[in-house]
C-alpha cells in the first residue's frame, strides 16, 4: 500500500505520519493532499485540505473538475465545514466481478482503487467525517460517511450539502440538460447549450469539455436521502442542491449514516459513457437472495388506445379495460410470444379528471366490466401474465394505506409485475402527516424516495416486480433490489400521442447519453401507425417523429428488461413483416456494446442475447440523415450469421415518408462491415442469426 504524491500541480504537505496496512493512519497537522488514480492511470483524483476539504479530478493529465468544496451543514449542530483537515487516510484496491440476474451484461467487472479520508477538527462536538472515494477506469464516486459522535448521537437534519463540481473552461463547455424543480418532473426535452446557460438541472447531467472529454455527473444508491440536483452558482461552479422537504429541511436522518455516492462518469468520447458500469458498481449487492422469480420480458397492453383517445381509463361506452378486451389482448400476446398484458383503467377511481383523483383511487375494487380473476385465469391458461397497474395521481398516503391489500390481491391472482404511476406536478406529491395535515412534497425529495422503495420492498415480499412511472430517477438500485425492473423518468412514447411539441427527432438520440446513463427506461417503443391524429385539428402534427425502422431500433438502443410493444394489435397485424423484429428481439442480454455515437446526434448499439448465440444491432439518428459504417467484429470469429436487416428505404424521411422500410437478408461474418444508411430521424434494426 502506498500513497501517490500528486501528479497534479498542488501544494503537498510535509511530515506525514503513516504506517502501512493497518487501517486509518494518524497524520500531522499541515496542509495535505492525497492522490489516487484509476487502475489504468487515466483518471487522477486529489483530495486537499488547505482551504477546507476539497477534491480535484484530472483525466489524461487535463483537469475535469477543478478544486471543489466538500462538506455539509446541519440544523442546530455544527457540521462538516472548512475548519476540517485531513487526519488519516486508508487506501485499498478491488478487482473482482459479479453477475446480474438480468441486465445489459451478465458479468460486471468491478475494478477500482479506494481512498478513505478522515477529516477532523479541533472541536468537542461533531469533529470527524469520512469521505470514501472510489476511482474506476470509467469514472469515480465519493460519499460522506457520518459516524455517531459527540453532538451527533441521534436525529440529524441536513440543511445544506456543500459538494461542488467546478468545471474548467466553462465558456467552451457544451451541456445537455433538463431543468430541475419543474412542474413536469423529469419529462422535458433536453437542451443543448453552453454550460453558462444552465441554472438548476437534474442528473445525469452530461457535458463535453473543450478537449472533447465527456463527463456525466450523477449519483448512485440514492436511499433515504434527497436527490441531488445541480445549481450553477458562478459560471462553471455547480453546487449540490438537494431537493427539500415541504418544511425546507433537505434530509432528516440519524447518525451514523452514509450519503449516496456522488458520481462522475468520464470518457474521452461520447460513446465511452454508454459502456460504463460505474453506477451499478457503486450499489450494494442484491438483498434478494433468490431472484429466479424476477422475469424480464415483452408485453403489450390496454394502454395506447387511451393515450390516443380511442378508449378511456374511466368507465362508460369506451372503457378500455374490459374482461373481453383483456382476453383479446391475451390471445394476441400468446400467438406472438409476449409474456404479459398490462391493463390500465381496471380499478375504481378513474372517472372524471383522473389527474386529481388520487384520493379516490381504489386498488382492490374493479369496475363492473373487469373481472380480475377471470382475466388472470384466462392468461394463465395461455401462459400470459396479467400485468398490474396502480395509478396514484401522487396521493401517496392513499396508496400506502391500501398497498398491502392491493399487492396481496394481485399476488393471489398470480400477477408478478405491477406498473405504478405518480402523475402529479413536481412538488405536489400529497402526503398526510402524523397529525393529519396535508403536505406537498417533491417526487425527488427524501419523503417520496422512501415511498418508492417501500413499494419495491413490499412487492418483493410477494415475488412481484415493479415498473415505476413518474419515478425517482434511477441510481442503480436494481442491483440491490432486482425486482425494481424499470421506470420512466423522461419523456416516453406517450408524448407522441398528445403533447405539443411531441418528442422531436433528436430525443431518442439524446436519451442514451443522459437519462439512460442512470439505468433502464420503460419508453414503450414500437408505434407502427403514425396517422392517428391525422384528422384532428388540434393534434394534427402530433405523432412519433421517426421512421418505422427507427421505432424498431429503439428496442435495442433504449435498454429495458421489460419492453412494451406499445401500438394496438391491429396495427401490428397490418404489418407482420416489420412486427417480426419485435417478436424476435430479446430483452435480456449476455453483453452489450455501444459502437458509435454523439450526444443528441446518433447512436449504434449491439447486444448479444442472454444465454444465446444471436446478436442484435440498433442504430438511430436525429433529424440529419447519415451513413454509419459498422465493423461486425463483435460477432464470433469464423462463424456465419444471417443478418436480418430492417432499414430505412432510400426515400424514407420521418416527416413525409416514414413507412418506407426495406427488410433484407445478408450472410455475414465477423470480418464484414455494414454501412447503415439512416434517413432523417431514421434507424436500422438488425438481428444476426447464427447459422448452425
Ligand atoms: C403516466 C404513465 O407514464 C402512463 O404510461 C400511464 O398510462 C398514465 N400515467 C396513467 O397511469
Ligand atoms: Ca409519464
Amino acid at each position: 500500500m502506498t500513497f501517490f504524491r500528486s501528479k497534479l500541480p498542488n501544494k503537498l504537505s510535509a511530515g506525514l505520519l503513516f504506517t502501512l496496512g493497518c487501517g486509518l493512519l494518524p497524520l500531522q497537522a499541515a496542509a495535505k493532499s492525497y492522490n489516487i488514480s484509476s487502475p489504468d492511470g487515466a483518471i487522477t483524483l486529489a483530495v486537499d485540505d488547505d482551504n477546507g476539504p476539497s477534491y480535484r479530478v484530472n483525466f489524461n493529465g487535463q483537469p475535469v473538475i477543478e478544486a471543489s468544496r466538500l462538506g455539509m451543514v446541519f440544523k442546530d449542530v455544527a457540521g462538516f465545514d472548512s475548519s476540517f483537515t485531513i487526519t488519516s487516510v486508508e487506501k485499498s484496491q478491488v478487482n473482482t466481478s459479479w453477475q446480474q440476474p438480468w441486465g445489459e451484461r451478465k458479468t460486471v467487472v468491478d475494478h477500482h482503487n479506494e481512498l478513505l479520508i478522515r477529516f477532523s477538527a479541533d472541536r468537542e462536538q461533531s469533529n470527524r467525517y469520512l469521505v470514501r472515494f472510489r476511482v474506476f477506469n470509467d469514472g469515480l464516486g465519493f460519499r460522506y460517511e457520518v459516524p455517531k459522535q459527540n453532538g451527533l448521537t441521534g436525529k440529524v437534519e441536513i440543511t445544506d450539502e456543500l459538494t461542488e463540481f467546478n468545471i474548467p473552461q466553462a465558456e467552451h463547455t457544451t451541456a445537455w440538460w433538463i431543468p430541475a424543480r419543474g412542474w413536469n418532473r423529469y419529462e422535458y426535452l433536453y437542451n443543448t447549450t453552453p454550460l453558462s446557460e444552465i441554472d438548476r438541472v437534474h442528473t445525469p447531467f452530461t457535458f463535453k469539455l473543450k478537449n472533447q472529454v465527456h463527463v456525466s455527473i450523477h449519483e448512485a444508491a440514492l436511499v433515504d436521502y434527497a436527490a441531488m440536483t445541480l445549481d450553477q452558482q458562478r459560471t462553471g461552479r455547480l453546487k449540490a442542491d438537494l431537493t427539500p422537504w415541504s418544511d425546507g429541511i433537505l434530509v432528516k436522518t440519524r447518525a451514523d449514516f452514509n450519503t449516496p455516492w456522488r458520481t462522475l462518469q468520464i470518457s474521452p468520447d461520447a460513446v465511452g459513457l454508454l459502456n460504463s458500469d460505474l453506477i451499478l458498481n457503486l450499489n450494494e449487492p442484491s438483498k434478494i437472495a433468490d431472484t429466479s422469480w424476477i422475469k424480464p420480458g415483452k408485453y403489450i397492453g390496454i394502454w395506447w388506445g387511451m393515450h390516443i383517445n380511442e378508449t378511456t381509463w374511466g368507465s362508460g361506452d369506451r372503457h378500455g379495460a374490459t374482461t373481453a378486451e383483456t382476453k383479446r389482448y391475451m390471445d394476441f400476446a400468446a400467438e406472438n410470444g409476449f409474456d404479459g398484458v398490462l391493463v390500465e383503467g381496471w380499478n375504481i377511481g378513474w372517472d372524471g379528471d383522473w389527474f386529481f383523483n388520487g384520493d379516490i383511487f381504489n386498488f382492490t375494487k374493479s369496475y363492473d366490466d373487469f373481472d380480475l380473476k377471470a382475466a388472470a385465469d384466462y392468461g394463465e391458461k395461455l401462459g400470459v401474465k396479467l400485468i398490474g397497474h396502480h395509478e396514484t395521481s401522487g396521493s401517496v398516503t392513499n396508496y400506502r394505506n391500501q398497498l398491502n391489500d392491493a399487492y396481496d390481491l394481485y399476488r393471489q391472482h398470480g400477477v408478478s409485475q405491477i406498473k405504478t404511476g405518480y402523475v402529479a406536478d413536481g412538488g405536489d406529491i400529497k402526503r398526510i402527516d402524523e397529525n393529519g395535515v396535508v403536505r406537498h412534497e417533491w417526487h425527488d425529495g427524501q419523503f417520496t424516495i422512501g415511498e418508492y422503495l417501500h413499494s419495491v420492498k413490499e412487492a418483493a415480499k410477494r415475488k412481484i416486480s415493479i415498473n415505476t412511472h413518474e419515478p425517482i430517477k434511477d441510481t442503480g438500485l436494481r442491483r440491490t433490489y432486482p425486482n425494481w425492473l424499470s421506470r420512466e423518468g423522461a419523456r416516453g412514447q406517450e408524448f407522441n400521442a398528445w403533447a405539443n411539441p411531441a418528442n422531436g427527432p433528436e430525443h431518442t438520440a439524446m436519451l442514451p447519453f443522459t437519462r439512460m446513463l442512470a439505468g433502464p427506461m420503460d419508453f414503450t417503443p414500437g408505434i407502427f401507425n403514425f396517422d392517428f391524429n391525422a384528422n384532428s385539428k388540434e393534434k394534427a402534427g402530433i405523432r412519433p417523429q421517426t421512421t418505422l425502422a427507427k421505432q424498431l431500433a429503439l428496442y435495442v438502443v433504449l435498454y429495458s428488461p421489460v419492453q412494451m410493444a406499445a401500438d394496438l394489435p391491429r396495427n401490428y397485424q397490418a404489418n407482420l413483416p416489420a412486427f417480426q423484429f419485435i417478436k424476435d428481439v430479446p430483452t435480456d442480454w449476455e453483453n452489450s456494446r455501444a459502437l458509435a455515437g454523439e450526444v443528441g446526434d446518433y447512436v449504434v448499439f449491439t447486444r448479444q442475447e442472454r444465454d444465446g448465440d444471436d446478436w442484435y444491432l440498433g442504430a438511430l439518428t436525429d433529424e440529419a440523415e447519415r451513413k454509419v459504417e459498422v465493423a461486425l467484429n463483435f460477432l464470433e470469429p469464423g462463424r456465419q450469421y444471417q443478418a436480418q436487416i430492417y432499414r430505412d428505404g432510400d426515400k424514407a424521411h420521418w416527416l413525409n415518408n416514414p413507412y418506407d422500410m426495406v427488410i433484407e437478408q445478408k450472410t455475414v461474418t465477423a470480418k464484414d462491415k455494414l454501412t447503415l444508411a439512416l434517413a432523417a430521424s431514421g434507424g436500422s434494426a438488425i438481428r444476426f442469426k447464427l447459422l448452425k
